[in-house]
């Protein structure tokens, strides 16, 4: 539905009001109605990066959910105060791995003597807490965009013989599907390479063998909103529309990604769009919002949704024009409201995880 008028024009006034003093972010997954406002947009790393290049700003107005603007808050600096416009915009994914669970795995991996060879490389879609038990233990964040370089950089750092066809192991958190998918295809390993570590069943409901053996313990986490995806629909799509191109976002479960045709971060199914041959088809599998923008974007392209039941990103959408318009106006009359912050001994090691993700090539 079209936004309220009035809320648009206080939208307006409060940014107008705010000048320099804030930058606003957007996150592709975000309604139309905040987009709009949005300074800058992108996939998780592009605001990351962004985020860290705006010293001049006062206020980071982070329109996405509590993982990134988490991030943002580590990656500037302490006179810079990071707002998240809903504190309720979470993520389930990043939800599914809680500090505790994961020292514990790592105690698991203690015990068995091969925590030594092993190293974490944790999606951007965690909390604060993961990213600063990954800079303890020498790893590194990555996000969809980048995590076959960080796994490639991760293998050369650890196990007897270095590389990916070496000894080491990688212990991915907390997204099982892009720690999978990006092992498999990018890499090379196998499906066997790769186990599930179940932090709810003890030892991760694995043999000391299963874990000895494994190149990639992936914890048992995933995204609800890509999850929902399934052959099946890429499949129907494909009987639907014949000579369709399917583009899914690598959240997505390993078969949907092996039946796709192109996969990528949020960033990469833009570009991906922006280059299509004028007339083509494409059915996308990522969040709805994201999707309908795109398709709107390119009325000469046939842009379909993979699947028409999956919905939005409940907890991106939390962030709605309201509650943008409340966050502007509060801090343009000078009340901090909705600030992320990370405390001090987290934010420092979660940050040397952080810098070893800006530091990656490419
Ligand atoms: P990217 O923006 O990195 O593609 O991530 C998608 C996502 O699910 C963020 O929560
Ligand atoms: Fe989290 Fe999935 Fe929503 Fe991204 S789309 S914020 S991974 S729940």
């Amino acid at each position: 539905a079209p936004s309220d008028p009035d809320l648009v024009e206080r939208a307006r006034a409060a940014r107008a009001a705010l000048g320099q003093k804030a930058f606003v972010l957007g996150h592709h997954y975000q309604r139309d109605e905040v987009i709009d406002f949005a300074d800058v947009t992108g996939d998780s790393f592009k605001l990351a990066r962004e985020a860290a290049a705006r010293p001049e700003a006062e206020y980071i107005v982070f329109c996405g959910v509590h993982f990134m603007a988490e991030s943002a808050d580590i990656l500037t600096s302490d006179a810079q105060q990071v707002v998240l416009p809903d504190l309720a915009a979470g993520c389930s994914m990043a939800d599914m791995a809680e500090i505790g669970q994961v020292e514990e795995a790592w105690a698991v991996l203690q015990d068995l003597g091969v925590a030594g060879d092993t190293i974490p490389v944790t999606y951007m879609n965690s909390s604060a807490a993961i990213k600063a038990f990954t800079g303890r233990h020498g790893g590194t964040v990555c996000t969809s965009s980048n995590a076959e370089v960080a796994l490639r950089w991760a293998f050369d750092q650890v196990g007897g013989t270095k590389g990916v066809d070496g000894t080491g192991k990688v212990l991915f958190l907390p997204d099982q599907h892009l720690g999978r998918n990006t092992a498999v295809q990018k890499l090379g390993l196998s499906l066997d390479d790769c186990v599930v570590f179940d932090p709810r069943k003890p030892d991760g409901g694995l043999t000391a063998q299963e874990l000895s053996d494994a190149r990639v313990i992936l914890w048992r986490g995933h995204c609800s909103v890509h999850g929902r995806f399934s052959e099946q629909n890429v499949t129907d799509i494909r009987a639907q529309v014949p000579g369709v191109n399917v583009l899914v976002h690598p959240e997505c479960k390993h078969e949907v990604v092996t039946a796709a045709d192109h996969v990528g971060s949020t960033e990469y199914i833009i570009r991906t769009l922006d280059a299509a041959e004028p007339g083509s088809s494409w059915a996308v599998g990522t969040e709805l919002n994201l999707v309908r923008r795109v398709a709107r974007e390119h009325p000469d392209l046939q842009v379909h949704y993979l699947d028409k039941t999956v919905c939005f990103c409940s907890t991106m959408n939390r962030i709605d024009l309201p509650h943008l318009v409340w966050a502007m106006e509060s801090l343009a009359a000078g009340r901090m409201v909705n600030r992320i912050v990370v405390d001090a001994d987290d934010a420092h090691w979660a940050r040397v995880a952080l810098d070893q993700m800006l530091a990656l090539p490419g």
